[in-house]
This record gives C-alpha cells, sequence and structure tokens, in this order.
C-alpha cells in the first residue's frame, strides 16, 4: 500500500501542488479527506514552535504520518514582528487589508525597511520528527503594488527584484518564496526516503 502523509492544512491547493510535485512516490491528503474536522491549537509563540504543535497533535490524536507548516513575516526594525503573529497582526478578522494598514503604518516614514518571510515545516515519521526551514529576503514596500497572490504579497518586495511578490507570475513567486524552498526541502526528503 502507498504510503500516505497528512498534511496539515485546511487549503486544498497546497495538497494539490504537492501531490503533484510529488509525482506518486507517496500519496500527501488534507486534514479533511483524512476525516479531522476540528481547528487545531496553535498557541506557540514561535513559528517552529506552531509547526511542530499542529504535527504533533494530529501525530497523537490519529497516530498518522504527518506535516505542517507554519509562516511569518518578520520586519527588522520592529524586532521580528508581527512575526508569529502575521495572521492576526491587524485584528482577529485576519484580513489581509487590516494586516498590510498596520504594518504600514507601524513603519510610517521608516528608511530601514528590511523583512524576511520564514516558513518552517515539521513532519512527523514513524514517530521522528524533523524540521525544514525556507526564508525569503527582502522589503516591506510604501504603499501596495499588484494585484497577485495573496496576504502581504502586495507590499513585500523579494531582495533583487523590483517587484512586489503580488507583481510576480505565482510560478515565479513559488521558485524564491519562503513556502516553495521549505517544500523542496521537504520533498527532496521524502524522495530520497521512497
Ligand atoms: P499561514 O501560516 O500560511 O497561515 O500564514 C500566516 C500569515 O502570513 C497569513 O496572514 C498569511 O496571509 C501570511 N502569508 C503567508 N505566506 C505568505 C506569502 O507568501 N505572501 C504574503 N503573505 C503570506
Amino acid at each position: 500500500m502507498k504510503h500516505k502523509l497528512i498534511f496539515a492544512t485546511g487549503n486544498p491547493n497546497k495538497v494539490k501542488e504537492v501531490n503533484q510535485i510529488l509525482n506518486g512516490a507517496l500519496e500527501v491528503v488534507s486534514m479533511k479527506d483524512f476525516g479531522v474536522t476540528e481547528d487545531i491549537p496553535e498557541t506557540s509563540d514561535t513559528i517552529e514552535g506552531n509547526a511542530l504543535q499542529k504535527a504533533r497533535y494530529l501525530a497523537k490524536h490519529y497516530q498518522v504520518d504527518c506535516f505542517s507548516e507554519d509562516t511569518g513575516l518578520e520586519v527588522e526594525v520592529l524586532g521580528g514582528a508581527p512575526g508569529v503573529h502575521t495572521a492576526r497582526y491587524g485584528g482577529a478578522s485576519r484580513s489581509a487589508e487590516a494586516n498590510m494598514g498596520r504594518l504600514l503604518k507601524e513603519l510610517g516614514g521608516e528608511m530601514n525597511r528590511v523583512a524576511q518571510f520564514k516558513t518552517v515545516i515539521a513532519l512527523i515519521l514513524d514517530g521522528k520528527e524533523y524540521t525544514f526551514e525556507g526564508i525569503c529576503k527582502g522589503s516591506i514596500l510604501r504603499s501596495q503594488r499588484g494585484e497577485g497572490g495573496f496576504g502581504y504579497d502586495p507590499i513585500f518586495q523579494p531582495l533583487g527584484y523590483d517587484k512586489s511578490f503580488a507583481e510576480l507570475p505565482y510560478s515565479e513567486k513559488n521558485k524564491i518564496s519562503h513556502r516553495g524552498k521549505a517544500m523542496e526541502q521537504l520533498i527532496e526528503f521524502l524522495k530520497n526516503r521512497g
């Protein structure tokens, strides 16, 4: 039987994307398809801690091999904020507009706009824990640019580019993004394991 791995995400596009890359080497299924419907706690004060917390929850309650991911935006001059609070920086609505609005307000006319996105993937396989980290360095623009992407994409410009993430085609963003890099490592690891 093909080895099944549960991906702790509610986003079916992410599951589809990983399966396409794995090309049948292993089968990744979403929590929903596996029958997990409850919200998994995310109460850690680090990105890595949250990723591990989600994977450990699934492994403990469902005795499955699984992985989860957590992402945060870290702004240098704000001491690494919003970091673990990235999703709800602008309030409980978790809206991208509110999140970007708060960040632009906090930065005001600040010259140092250095920032990075960080994704941590936590994998639990045969009872062992592994983590994979992907970082994308860049800076925070002074206002929104572009229509594509999601979240903070319109105000994040990756290092070496003169476009925001929201102005880059999805395929190009994936090659250099935090999540793309972390996923690449996970997939390499899984493929080598066979
Ligand atoms: P999550 O861990 O994927 O839920 O992401 C946490 C927060 O970071 C959410 O507010 C997302 O909108 C934001 N975020 C994650 N990845 C990206 C990205 O690639 N571009 C812009 N925002 C992102």
